[in-house]
């Protein structure tokens, strides 16, 4: 076949082959130094293959083939890049159980626009001996994985386990897909988030099982147009918008749809709480639809008197309007009496909350379940366990 072909034409095929090469062409980590022995620092040699095919014309892999790597030292792989960067993890990244020498990073991608993080490999946080109870006062402490100012990306089946502060951080990013990812961290264990977002926009988290000591998923200001579908949460805190109110100048939070999400034995369901008293801000369009709750302390709740173990005073309400918030087919058990309860600030009352197919039932036998509304302004349709209070 090949050799009936003309001079001209095999020229040009090996010249493609050639071209096609170089643009996939593959940097294995190891070749840089790294050792899977998880006890050479390989935070270098990780570096230099990033710089390499970062500087690479059309992009290119770099490889973490299988195997234990240290990585010592907080890691930044930076951009801009000349293309399309992947960054294929196969093996398993431990950090270091020290503190020493890390704020509040441990592996960062930065400034990249157009990014593959994908592979069945872990981030290792050890983060154990770095989860002390801090109220109020907390030390900085390392996220397993941060994506600063990063666009165009997509991250999927990673592994992170037992980070020491939150595991993944989303921050000043727009078009990221998140999908098939697990996080996994203990129950007990301190400030671990699965994914916390932030001055972001076009964020989609799909088909991934987050269970930690802390919320799920959270956001913070600025988080806007952000689709969280089929993911499974639990144990931990639940889904969280907020805190909110805690800063001036805080941008809003809009455009939240989270759907098909259960629930299993987490502290809430879904949240949104904001400080009293507050700064002004706006939390608006949000949909929470075809939710299962398994034993939820409080499956929905809006608390706008946050105020946990520090010194504020919640006597001055909240200046965080929340309005046009969606609750559509939330299905399941409470493990408290109270399985709905909207707590909303006397200066700023919520405003347009739609209940509407709720059916939740408690697992005590000490009382039937309710709703609670304070300062709650809304509809109700379809129906409803508990019944509606709002008005
Ligand atoms: C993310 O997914 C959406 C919807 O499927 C798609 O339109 C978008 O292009 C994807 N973004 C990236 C960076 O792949
Ligand atoms: C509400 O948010 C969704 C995304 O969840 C967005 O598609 C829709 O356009 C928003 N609606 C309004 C009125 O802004
Ligand atoms: C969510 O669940 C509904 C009802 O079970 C189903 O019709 C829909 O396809 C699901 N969507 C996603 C994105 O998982």
């Amino acid at each position: 076949m090949v050799s009936s072909l003309t001079f001209p034409q095999k020229f040009w095929m090996v010249f493609l082959f050639a071209w096609v090469v170089k643009a996939d062409k593959v940097f294995d980590v190891k070749v840089f130094g790294a050792v899977a022995d998880n006890k050479v620092d390989c935070s270098k040699a990780f570096l230099d293959a990033w710089k390499e095919v970062c500087a690479w014309e059309g992009g290119s892999t770099v490889l973490v083939p299988k195997g234990t790597y240290f990585v010592g030292k907080p890691t930044e792989f930076i951009g801009p890049c000349k293309g399309f960067m992947k960054f294929l993890l196969e093996g398993v990244l431990k950090a270091p159980t020290s503190l020493s020498g890390f704020a509040d990073t441990w592996i960062k991608f930065r400034y990249v626009d157009g990014l593959l993080v994908s592979g069945s490999g872990t981030l290792d946080g050890q983060g154990h001996s770095a989860w002390q109870p801090c109220d109020p006062k907390c030390k900085t402490l390392p996220a397993n994985l941060r994506f600063d100012f990063v666009k165009n990306a997509n991250v999927r089946q990673i592994h992170s386990v037992d980070s020491k502060n939150l595991h993944i951080n989303i921050y000043a990013c727009q078009n990221m897909n998140v999908s098939s990812i697990t996080i996994v961290a203990p129950e007990d264990s301190v400030n671990t988030d699965g994914i916390h977002i932030g001055d972001s926009t076009f964020i989609n988290i799909k088909h991934s099982k987050i269970g930690t000591g802390d919320d799920c998923i959270s956001f913070s200001p600025g988080s806007k147009n952000i689709d969280v579908a089929d993911v499974t949460c639990g144990p931990g805190h639940g889904i969280s918008i907020g805190s909110l109110g805690g800063n001036p100048d805080e941008d809003s939070v809009m455009g939240l749809m989270i759907r098909n999400i259960t629930f299993i034995g987490t502290t809430n369901g879904v949240r949104i709480k904001t400080w009293a008293p507050s700064e002004s801000n706006i939390v608006q369009n949000i949909t929470f639809q075809h939710i299962s709750m398994n034993n939820v302390r409080n499956p929905i709740i809006i608390d706008q008197e946050y105020c946990p173990s520090r010194t504020c005073d919640n006597k001055s309400p909240s200046k965080v309007q929340i309005k046009d918030v969606h609750y559509r087919n939330i299905l399941g058990t409470s493990a408290s009496k109270v399985a709905v309860n909207f707590v909303c600030s006397r200066s700023h009352p919520c405003q347009n909350l739609e209940l509407r197919n709720i059916n939740l039932l408690y697992t005590g036998k000490d009382g039937p379940v309710s709703a609670k509304c304070s300062n709650a302004k809304g509809i109700s349709m379809g129906k409803l366990i508990p019944s509606s209070c709002l008005n």
